[in-house]
């Protein structure tokens, strides 16, 4: 096009603005800035809330935690005046006038059948968030915050619901201890990704990280060790300084009542039977040589596990797991049951007498044995019991002699798998089983890999749902863990660089489907959530490029 004067200039910029308008209309059409990304949104153009306008919020009675996580995100974000009000069906008219935020509970509507589903609607002056209960709501207030982060709420509506309902963060704090303060950093993050599941990693070798009252020795003795392994495995350093840390009862409480407030159950891991040497280390009447350890100073595997042959040591393991059941409303409640060495299992005679008992071929059918036993415990109790895929006693190491393979003990059907390792080809297997899975395996999501080594990229392409699996399977797939190991990882500054900002892709592998994810829109989000993160004083990874 030739430009020959100024009203066909005029003419040419306004073509050009009006092509850059539309573009990006259609673009929001699809795609919103708010992570993880929901399931259906579409959007216009108009300001809904003008941010110089005072603003009320209507909310339902049984609503005033939502209403104080939203207030918060209107003091940090909104500058004008804002006042709060109960919903009330006789005043609703006059309580809707000028700028308003409403959270509303509703029971009828089909779409909140999906657990965490929301619609936050915006237009004329309000934005209108409903669902069915106080979970969906504060989902909503969730989304809600990123917009008002991203300095404009537009009209909009959002319904959207979770892909999965397991959406969760492993946090090993037997390795290093992080602290209160850190795991509720965490779970702040956590919420405002809309994931749902922390998993606390309290007993290994390392250390035992969580008082229990009957067995004083597992914190006085446990939850200390003289010095750690550095750097790398069999690096042959040392930090060169004792570690110790451990959760009062109290902490816990604490914990697990900061959690439930952002809609995150806490899962407490206790494994089991192998990685107990800090237990070990304390009582060593619970290994079948009963020899006196130290708590290691290294990091791995080790020969020392429970003799799961000897009631008392059974006895033992029922003791601290009714402390645990006190302490943990979560249903699920995981046991570990990973990388077990059968050495000493192996050089007993006791445990080969039990064996022989109770017809128990191999050392892998002994620990299925245990752990049906003890899956009876956990129904006993109402609970379930969740363990590292394991406990199915597939060859997943390679490690394990021959002759401890192919156990002909079938692992209780009550038993959720935490899937990591092995033939991913295991996983369909699983399922095929009848058991319930969540897929953690490790190659997408171990947090404690280099963020070279799983990119941001290849965490956010990771699908828990294999290819080749049959809808009715589909469903046992409860969803997805991230894993963050922490042998190297001293501070809560290296565990977040080695979380931040990979939790965020994460998240959206556990609430968005498939077909919803576009790696590009998500990448335009970082700077945006780095400078959350940055605001909330946490230490993502800077040097990556993404
Ligand atoms: C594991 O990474 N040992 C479950």
């Amino acid at each position: 096009m030739r430009i020959n004067n100024i009203s066909q200039l005029l003419l040419f910029c306004c073509m050009m603005i009006t092509t850059v308008v539309v573009g990006r209309d259609n673009e929001h059409e699809h795609k919103s800035s708010i992570i993880p990304q929901p399931n259906n949104v579409t959007y216009g153009t108009e300001t809904v809330i003008d941010y110089g306008t005072p603003l009320r919020v209507i909310y339902d009675e049984a609503l005033s935690n939502e209403k104080d996580f939203l207030q918060k995100t209107l003091f940090e974000n909104y500058s004008a005046e804002v006042s709060f009000d109960i919903r009330n069906e006789k005043k609703l008219k006059r309580q809707r006038k000028g700028s308003y935020i409403e959270l509303a509970l509703d029971a009828e509507n089909t779409f909140f059948k999906e657990e965490g589903a929301y619609i936050l609607e915006a237009k004329d002056k309000h934005v209108l968030i409903t669902a069915a209960d106080a979970r969906g709501i504060f989902y909503g207030v969730q989304s809600l915050k990123q917009l008002f982060e991203d300095n404009v709420i537009e009209d909009c509506t959002i319904k959207d619901s979770p892909r999965f309902q397991w959406r969760g963060l492993m946090l090993d704090e037997a390795r290093f201890f992080q602290g209160k303060r850190e795991v509720k950093k965490l779970l702040d993050e956590m919420a405002y990704l809309k994931m749902n599941r922390f998993h606390w990693h309290l007993t290994d070798d390392a250390g035992w990280r969580i008082e229990i009252k009957k067995y004083p020795k597992l914190t006085s003795i446990g939850a200390s060790r003289a010095d750690s392994e550095a750097v790398i495995w069999k690096s042959g350093k040392k930090l060169g300084r004792p570690h110790s840390g451990f959760y009062t009862q109290e902490d816990i409480k604490e914990v697990v009542a900061y959690a439930k407030e952002r809609h995150i159950t806490v899962i407490p891991e206790i494994e089991m039977p192998g990685h107990a040497a800090a237990a070990i280390a304390a009582y060593p009447w619970l290994t079948a040589s009963k020899k006196q350890i130290p708590v290691p100073t290294r990091f791995g595997k080790f020969k020392e596990i429970y003799n799961v042959s000897d009631p008392k040591v059974i006895g033992f393991i029922h003791d601290v797991l009714k402390e645990v059941y006190e302490l943990f409303p979560s249903k699920v409640i995981h046991i570990g049951g990973d990388e077990v060495l059968y050495d000493s299992w192996n050089e007993s005679a006791n445990v080969q007498k039990y064996m022989a008992k109770h017809q128990l071929k191999t050392p892998s059918d002994l620990q299925i044995h245990f752990t049906n036993n003890l899956s009876k415990f956990f129904e006993q109790n109402s609970r379930n019991m969740m363990g590292w895929n394991d406990i199915l006693g597939d060859d997943i190491h390679g490690w394990q002699s021959k002759d401890n393979l192919n156990p002909s003990e079938m692992l209780s059907k009550s038993a959720i798998v935490h899937f990591w390792k092995g033939d991913p080809k295991l996983i369909k297997k699983t399922l095929e089983r009848g058991y319930k899975v969540v897929n953690a395996y490790h190659i997408y999501t171990y947090l404690d890999y280099k963020p070279n080594r799983l990119t941001l990229k290849k965490m956010f392409n990771f699908d828990p749902v294999p290819k080749g699996i049959s809808e009715d399977l589909v469903k046992n797939i409860m969803g997805v863990s991230g894993q963050m190991w922490t042998e190297w990882c001293p501070t809560n500054c290296d565990i977040e660089r080695q979380i931040f900002p990979r939790l965020a892709a994460l998240a959206e592998i556990g609430w968005t489907d498939v077909n919803q994810k576009d790696f590009k829109t998500f990448r335009m989000q970082i700077p945006r959530l780095k400078q959350r993160w940055y605001d909330q004083q946490i230490s993502y990874d800077r040097e990556t490029k993404y």
